[in-house]
């Protein structure tokens, strides 16, 4: 949710800081500030809104120190305000605390504190961490000690960081459930929520792990538990460039990532294709295949775009695998005492690997025996480090809030499990090599739907003033409904629903009027005819339609008000090329309202916080 950052080292860390935070903004962007220690002065800065405010204000300044940490915030607790921004000090404000989740204990904590004389300046949960590991500073405890007694008081979340100016060699850093990274350099060192906060300084990173807590100084870092025992910790090599964290001359991250799809959807798919054997080699499923393959029933879990590829997942394992499968929102699986035994294998999909809620939902699956895999973007997460195997989709760094090429690139990852898993089940040669030789023409179909790029555009100038849209799709198409809908509610604040086509007669077709879009998704399948009479039933309200169908398909002219064509394929595959026109209407519509579509409102790229 928030993005932390930290310098120690021998350079000035305000533009060290500054650069960080603006790669982190994706993950909110409610407030900023930076705290810096310098010969012993403690200085905070910090604004409601971007980072670049905060960058405007700090020119002024001119600071410099070698020392200093960075936030950039998603409201949880307390509204978007300057008093509210972190860090949070101590009352004698030489104390500086940064965080990144939710202390769920903090009202009984604030009124032991106020009992003990603290005052609080803001209504947020983080201040109470820098009032109680003051409490400890106090009783002349070092700076690690402190925060090691505050954390044993704490229940919640966590990814941390605090500098004290009577310490001003070091920064102490802890880790619970929200992520963190410490950026190994050269007589400096560097913290972070992501590794793209510090690819510009080092590509050494260590990751901390849930109760670890690192003291990190110029030229060295320990990591220990917050119990106090030391850890050896692995330092892994980063192979990702800036360039791909970089908006490559394009306007947004999301047209970006949108037009970047055939190459994800490739490297997907790439080393893990054969051809002869008609089926997929996923190495990081080996050692449980036999598993998996037996299980009794395979849940997947997920959420948002990510439990909309999981829908997708069900209909390909249940058509080709022939294995019962269930999806589940993870937020409800985790507080529902689902019946989950060791027969079971469980899949959790995150772009991230860092949701809080598919994380508790997968610790919960684990508690109950069943074989966990993860599908993660993000390597190194947290989910995939919990995962007992998976598979890493492989589609680069997904910058922009709205997800895109995450989604189908996790339908591809998904298909090739299938394929896997259908193949040891008894599905011949013949068919695998049918799969494996439409997937492989994917991304060149994929080229030819990006060039209706400006077409697409023309359209969403129609509908910018739009108040209302329905969505609607059939089989392995009403996922796809589902996300076209979440694409245009999260980037243009448009109402939006997806529905199943056939569940519109069941109560939505009341809304339909002439002031109504219903976009439907209609590639050639095992439900086209019905699809066709949903349409016609839409016509018949005077509804406004747009439809996504087969490039050959001239019915849909006939009854369509605008038809946006795409290249045939199997129906397994149309979800990965029927989303990418929406994905595109969705942002052109957000551009001509002048909204910003990489960061919208109220939203951030990885929701660490249940
Ligand atoms: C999708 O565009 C959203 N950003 C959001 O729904 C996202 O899919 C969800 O938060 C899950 O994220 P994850 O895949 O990183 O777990």
């Amino acid at each position: 949710m928030c993005g932390i950052v930290g310098y120690i080292g021998t350079k000035n860390s305000v533009p060290i800081l500054i650069d960080g935070l603006k790669r982190l903004e994706y993950r909110g962007y409610d407030s900023a500030g930076v705290g810096i220690i310098n010969s012993g002065e403690s200085i905070l800065v910090k604004n409601k809104g971007k980072v670049s405010l905060l960058e405007e204000r700090l020119a002024d300044l001119n600071l410099s120190s070698p020392l200093g940490i960075g936030h950039t915030r998603w409201a949880t607790h307390g509204i978007p305000n300057e008093q509210n921004a972190h860090p949070h000090t101590n009352q004698d404000g030489n104390l500086f605390v940064i965080h990144n989740g939710i202390i769920e204990n903090f009202q009984s904590l604030k009124r032991g504190l106020i009992k003990l004389g603290y005052n609080f300046k803001s209504d947020t949960d983080t201040e109470v961490l820098a009032h109680l590991i003051d409490s400890f500073l106090s009783k002349d405890y070092p700076l690690s000690k402190a925060v090691q007694m505050a954390l044993n008081e704490v229940d919640g979340a966590y990814g941390l960081a605090a500098i004290y100016a009577k310490e001003p060699d070091k920064i102490i850093a802890a880790r619970k459930g929200s992520p963190l990274v410490i950026g190994v350099g050269e007589g400096e060192n560097f913290i972070a929520s992501d590794v793209s906060a510090i690819l510009a300084h080092t590509k050494k990173v260590i990751y901390l792990d849930d109760g670890e807590l690192a003291i990190i100084t110029r030229e060295n870092h320990t990591v220990k538990t917050i119990a106090d025992k030391e850890i050896e910790k692995e330092i892994h090599e980063i192979n990702m460039s800036l360039d791909e964290i970089d908006k490559g001359g394009y306007p947004h991250f999301m047209l970006k990532e949108i037009m970047e799809q055939p190459e994800s959807v490739s490297n997907s798919m790439r080393g893990r294709l054969l051809v002869d054997e008609g089926t997929a080699k996923l190495g990081g499923l080996t050692d449980v295949l036999d598993r998996l393959v037996n299980s009794k029933r395979i849940i997947i879990s997920a959420c948002g775009t990510s439990w909309h590829a999981a829908l997708v997942g069900e209909y390909m394992m249940e058509q080709y695998a022939r294995i019962p499968v269930e999806v589940e929102y993870a937020s409800e699986l985790r507080y529902r005492n689902p019946i989950i035994t060791g027969d079971d294998s469980v899949i959790f999909i995150s772009q991230s690997g860092e949701t809080a809620d598919t994380l508790a939902a997968l610790k919960e699956a684990k508690s109950k025996g069943a074989l966990i895999l993860g599908i993660c973007n993000v390597v190194g997460s947290t989910i995939a480090r919990e995962s007992q195997a998976g598979v890493y989709i492989h589609a680069g760094p997904e910058i922009g809030v709205a997800s895109t090429k995450a989604f189908t690139s996790q339908l591809v990852v998904l298909a090739l499990i299938t394929l896997l898993i259908s193949r040891r089940k008894g599905m011949s040669l013949a068919d695998g090599k049918a799969v494996v030789e439409e997937l492989i023409k994917i991304p060149d179909k994929i080229k030819l739907i990006l060039k209706m790029n400006d077409e697409i555009e023309r359209l969403a100038n129609e509908f910018k003033d739009a108040k209302n849209f329905l969505y609607l799709g059939r089989g392995y198409n009403f996922p796809v409904a589902l996300e076209g809908a979440l694409k245009l509610k999260e980037i243009s604040y448009i109402h939006a629903e997806g529905y199943p086509a056939a569940e519109m007669k069941h109560g939505p077709i009341a809304l339909i009027d002439e002031d109504m879009p219903v976009v439907f998704v209609a590639p050639k399948g095992a439900t086209y005819d019905k699809i066709l009479s949903n349409i016609e039933e839409v016509r018949a309200r005077g509804g406004r339609i747009i439809a996504v169908g087969d490039e050959k398909d001239d019915e849909l002219d006939n009854l369509a008000d605008y038809t946006l064509k795409i290249p045939e394929t199997i129906e397994m595959f149309t979800p990965i090329l029927t989303s990418i026109p929406l994905q595109l209407l969705a942002y052109h519509i957000a551009v001509n309202k002048g909204l910003n579509v990489d960061q919208p409102r109220n939203l951030a790229k990885s929701v660490t916080v249940e």
